[in-house]
């Protein structure tokens, strides 16, 4: 059966982005009823709403009344999403009001429901908005913060609406996530809480056209961020050298070096509750940048060797520095990633202590998997001995996991999840299930 999507939208100038986001959503086999409120209207009219989605599009319940749509269609969504949320239709949802046919739906919705707000940066960061937000966000609503860059008119700041694809690959998270008899519908378990993950692979320039590097394309660390926002988490995303879009939501703060890495890091992890770091952070960078790109100097001798100084490890850092403040009750989680050809639990354990991190999620190198691939394996190692399988899969279900073992350090109810529905629910997204059976008996000591 077709996920059953309703397509809320304001009335903003966004909406003609929300087209894209309603073929995207039809394309992938959703179903989807478009309930605009009467002013959205006015930016996008009926008849294209009507003609992508194929459904009837009204603005209030006073039309099939026999099939009660105020309350009908909110019960029967599997996701509502917003987009774009205007200031007035969050203040509206807030207030618990149904004076349209999209705040009934929004108040007899029990499924996930996700708001994408765009409106001008004064709006938005105006402490009524901010106070509808944050109860929004308490009552287990997903309130992505908007984009940064360019609005209507002259005006540039926080406002715009995140990219439809970006909004489109969340919305998915949550329908396969939020899947009848696999989770309750709201399980936002991260809200509240601020994460950094970090993504992608550092560089360390050895001239002005040479660097040391990796292969990391930030498909992982992505993965992560986008799943803990979809769990209700304000993620910081730190990313080096990734052309990907940025994840609806998150905050993302662009480095190059292993440096700039380790400043961004420690800034933005100051009050995190955990980190995980998926980068490639180079060990080490050359002693010197030369200020002028090295030639070859024609006489067949062998290059100067490079020497090499070692980079600051962010994660050893961040366990001294959690250390320090246990004493104030310091809690945060700390989570590495290590991509390995040699995968064997003496050498993964050994970097667990070496780091002092407490998780250590390795993952093999090859054969597919890795540096640019869509999907991942990994055993994920616990600093109390535990071990969790997380078989092959696409690298938000890896995501998913790796933020279920951070919610049980972090002793957040993570819901046990009935693994043979997720066998059988969503076939190829998860094909074992050792590791969901390692999250529940673990929540049950
Ligand atoms: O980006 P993708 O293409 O999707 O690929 C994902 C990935 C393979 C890069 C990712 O899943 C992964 O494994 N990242 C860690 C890569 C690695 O091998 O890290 P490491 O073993 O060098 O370091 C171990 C941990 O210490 C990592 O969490 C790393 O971020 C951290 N580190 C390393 C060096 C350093 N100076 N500071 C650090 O904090």
């Amino acid at each position: 059966m077709p996920a059953r999507v309703v397509l809320g939208v304001g009335a903003g100038i966004a909406a003609y982005k929300a087209c894209e986001l309603l073929r995207l959503l039809t394309e992938s086999g959703s179903r989807v009823r478009v309930v605009p409120t009467a002013d959205a209207l006015r930016f996008v009219g009926e008849v294209t709403w009507a003609a992508l989605s194929g459904e009837p599009v009204t603005t209030q319940p006073w039309t099939g009344v026999e099939d009660v749509p105020h309350v009908r269609l909110g019960q029967e969504a599997d996701l509502v999403v917003v987009a774009p949320a205007t200031a007035d239709l969050m203040a509206r949802a807030a207030a618990g009001m149904a004076d349209d046919l999209l705040t009934a739906t929004l108040l007899t919705a029990r499924c996930p429901v996700l708001f994408a707000p765009a409106m001008h940066t004064e709006m938005w960061e105006h402490p009524a908005t901010q106070a509808n937000v944050a109860l929004l966000r308490h009552r287990g609503a997903i309130v992505l913060d908007p984009a940064v860059g360019r609005l209507t008119g002259k005006d540039s700041g926080a406002g715009r609406l995140p990219e439809p694809a970006e909004i489109f690959a969340l919305a998915t998270h949550l329908l396969t996530r939020g899947h009848p008899g696999t989770r309750p519908a709201r399980d936002n378990d991260l809200a509240g809480r601020r994460v950094v993950v970090s993504a992608g692979g550092t560089r360390e320039e050895i001239d002005p056209v040479r660097f040391i590097g990796n292969w990391s394309s930030g498909l992982q660390g992505y993965a992560l961020a986008r799943t803990a926002i979809a769990r209700g988490a304000e993620v910081t995303l730190v990313a080096a050298n990734v052309s990907l879009s940025d994840p609806a939501g998150a905050k993302v703060v662009r480095v190059t070096s292993a440096r700039e890495m380790h400043d961004a890091v420690m800034a933005a992890a100051a009050t995190a509750a955990a980190v995980v770091m998926a980068a490639a952070v180079a060990d080490y960078r050359p002693a010197t940048r030369h200020q002028a790109k090295l030639k070859k100097d024609g006489t067949g001798q062998a290059p100067e060797p490079i020497h090499l100084v070692e980079n600051p490890d962010i994660l050893a850092a961040l366990a001294t520095r959690r250390t320090a403040a246990s004493k104030t009750g310091n809690e945060q989680v700390l989570v590495g990633f290590a991509a390995e050809t040699d995968t064997s639990p003496q050498a993964a354990k050994a970097k667990l202590a070496r780091k002092g991190c407490d998780l250590l999620v390795v993952n093999p190198v090859g054969n597919g998997l890795g540096f640019g691939t869509a999907d991942n394996e990994a055993v994920v190692y616990r600093a109390d001995g535990s071990v969790t399988e997380i078989p092959r899969g696409p690298k938000e279900a890896l995501a998913d996991v790796v933020w279920d073992l951070v919610a049980c350090n972090l002793k957040l109810s993570v819901t046990p999840v009935n693994p043979d529905k997720i066998h059988r629910k969503l076939p190829g997204l998860i094909e074992g299930v050792s590791t969901w059976r390692v999250v529940c008996s673990h929540l049950s000591r």
